[in-house]
């Protein structure tokens, strides 16, 4: 069974973060939630939701204050972590290897341990602090994957945009396969 670590942060959008979950879930992967302090304002602001509903929707929820949980050690394996959505005050620490909660700790962690570190670093526009954070992220071996909507999959409505973006996320942890979503095929479709 896989096992991946989902963070919300303050940034907007936690309804990525509430999706991914659900979709790991489908997928029977054991999902470890932290939500930061912020990340609970705007989780509830955005989508009515709190404690409960994020209790339900991870098989274990971790305080973010709790600095000495399972998730905040590297000899707790698992097999990557999201950040959905990532504010960019935890991009910058996770760039600078500030860990000063659950969320900037596990993520620290993730990458000493060298595996999958996806951040939905989410703002706009974005200032020169803000992409030389991207760039070190990046070079430290995490994956900058700001949530920005395909308009070749023709999206009807925001849950198909949301959808669309969760399952390019678990793309890039390993936990779909060719069917989890219509997939571009080229313009008009290709053969083969
Ligand atoms: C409604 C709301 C929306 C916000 N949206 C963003 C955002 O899109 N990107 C961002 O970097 N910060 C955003 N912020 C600010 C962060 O919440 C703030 O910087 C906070 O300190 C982040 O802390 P955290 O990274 O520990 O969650 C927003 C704040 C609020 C209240």
């Amino acid at each position: 069974m896989k096992r991946i670590v989902v963070a919300i942060t303050g940034a907007t959008g936690a309804i990525y973060g509430l999706r991914i979950l659900a979709l790991l879930r489908e997928r029977q992967v054991e999902t470890h939630a932290v939500v930061s302090r912020a990340g609970w304002l705007t989780l509830h602001d955005e989508t009515g939701n709190g404690r409960a509903a994020l209790a339900r929707a991870a098989d274990v929820l971790h305080e973010h204050q709790a600095i000495g949980a399972s998730i905040a050690s590297g000899s707790f394996r698992h097999d990557g972590m999201v950040i959905a959505p990532c504010s960019m005050k935890t991009l910058a620490a996770i760039a600078h290897g500030l860990d000063d909660n659950l969320v900037t700790r596990a993520a620290d962690v993730t990458l000493k341990e060298r595996r999958r570190l996806i951040l939905l670093a989410r703002e706009t526009p974005l200032t020169l602090a803000h992409l030389d954070n991207m760039t070190r992220v990046t070079q430290m071996g995490g994956v900058v994957m700001p949530p920005l909507p395909a308009f070749y999959a023709k999206p009807t409505d925001i849950a198909a945009l949301v959808d669309y973006t969760a399952q390019r996320v678990l793309d890039q942890l390993g936990c779909s396969d060719e069917a989890s979503y219509a997939r571009w095929r080229g313009i008009g479709g290709e053969r083969g």
